[in-house]
């Protein structure tokens, strides 16, 4: 899409009135919306769904967190997202994967914060106890110029982004859900501490560097958004309320349209060698890779096999086994280094949350 189009739509939208800034939006859905749905619905959630929605919402701000580091360098600096002031060099660097990227970032960054600002929102429109994870707003922000200097709840510095989403859903015959296990699409990256967005200016060059640090973000974009993908589609199986069903199911795959893009973009990231770390990124089309597991334009989901192979294959989303689905999500990002520097207390709370999502069962 080209950058005036999409940024004209987004205009429009802007003036309904319906995006007034990440801030504000929490206070507009207070203010008009919150008698609506106290009258649309007689129940009060059960412990279950609300579980499972602070599970959530901690999730959704944790990721508001990194996409806002990431805009502030490499997105588009707005209203709608406020905070930094850009880096140049970063947001050329991402724009070799596709030149709409910055504008991309800036979606996504802002569709997180409508999130976690929702979900929030909702959970005290039941009286429901919400999730604020300010006091943990501790980690260091990059020096690089364009980064605001704010504590952080998550670290983009020291990332080990697995990469497997990409050969998974190439797969016509795996499936994680059956136990099936995916190779790695970039090995270097699944297994070291790599910055996805630079650390101080230092980073901005040599520009295989710089680019490097560029293709880890474009396959983090990913990993964080297929995270998501089979994230919603896992807890709702375990949801009471129609309405708090309706709700995973209408932002689950919001979700999935970022996955769809991010898959596209990180299949444009070019081979290279970061010539400070050895890191390297393979061309995905060529031997030992390529065909069907590798092949960078097959971005939509390959069929494969789903509940028990005895059924036909079909295109769906994988995986979406409910069980431990929460904490799989928690040990997910934090094997990713997301939370590196962050202390026990952090740790323990996020368990505690996904335990009791967990724990929730249909009906209870
Ligand atoms: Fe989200
Ligand atoms: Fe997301």
């Amino acid at each position: 899409m080209k950058p005036g189009q999409h940024f004209t739509s987004r205009r429009s939208f802007l003036l309904t009135g319906l995006a007034v800034g990440a801030g504000t939006v929490g206070a507009v859905l207070f203010e008009n919306e919150v008698s609506a749905f106290a009258g649309a619905t007689s129940s009060g959630l059960t412990p279950g769904d609300a579980a499972i929605l602070r599970f959530l919402a901690a999730a959704e701000i944790l990721e508001t967190d990194l996409w806002q580091q990431y805009n502030e360098l490499g997105g588009i600096q707005d209203s709608e997202v406020p905070g930094g002031s850009g880096s140049a060099p970063f947001t050329a660097a991402l724009q070799v994967l596709d030149s709409d990227m910055d504008q991309y970032i800036h979606d996504n960054t802002e569709d997180e914060f409508t999130h976690f600002t929702f979900i929030n929102a909702y959970l005290a429109s039941k009286g429901k106890e919400t999730i604020n994870l300010d006091r943990f707003r501790t980690l260091p922000s990059s020096k690089a110029t364009g980064a605001q200097q704010i504590g952080r709840l998550t670290n983009l510095m020291q990332l080990a982004v697995d990469t497997s989403w990409w050969t998974r859903y190439r797969s016509r015959t795996k499936n994680p859900d059956f136990g099936d296990t995916f190779a790695q699409a970039v090995p270097g990256l699944s297994s070291g501490q790599f910055p996805a967005i630079p650390r101080h200016d230092g980073d901005l060059s040599p520009k295989d560097h710089l680019q490097a640090i560029a293709n880890t973000a474009g396959f983090h974009f990913a990993f964080i958004e297929q995270g998501g993908t089979s994230l919603y589609p896992s807890l709702a199986q375990r949801v009471t309320h129609p309405e708090v069903l309706r709700i995973l199911l209408s932002i689950g795959p919001t979700e999935t349209q970022h996955f769809q893009t991010w898959q596209d973009k990180a299949g444009n990231a070019p081979p290279l060698t970061d010539p400070t770390n050895g890191l390297v990124f393979p061309d995905l089309n060529s031997p030992p890779f390529g065909g069907e597991d590798f092949q960078t334009n097959l971005i939509m989901p390959e069929p494969t096999v789903f509940l028990n192979r005895k059924f036909p294959v079909c295109s769906i989303i994988r995986p979406t086994e409910t069980h431990g689905a929460a904490m799989g999500a928690v040990k997910a990002l934090t094997a990713n280094g997301l939370f590196i520097g962050q202390p026990p207390a952090f740790f323990a709370l996020l368990h505690d949350l996904a335990e009791a999502a967990d724990a929730a069962r249909h009906g209870s």
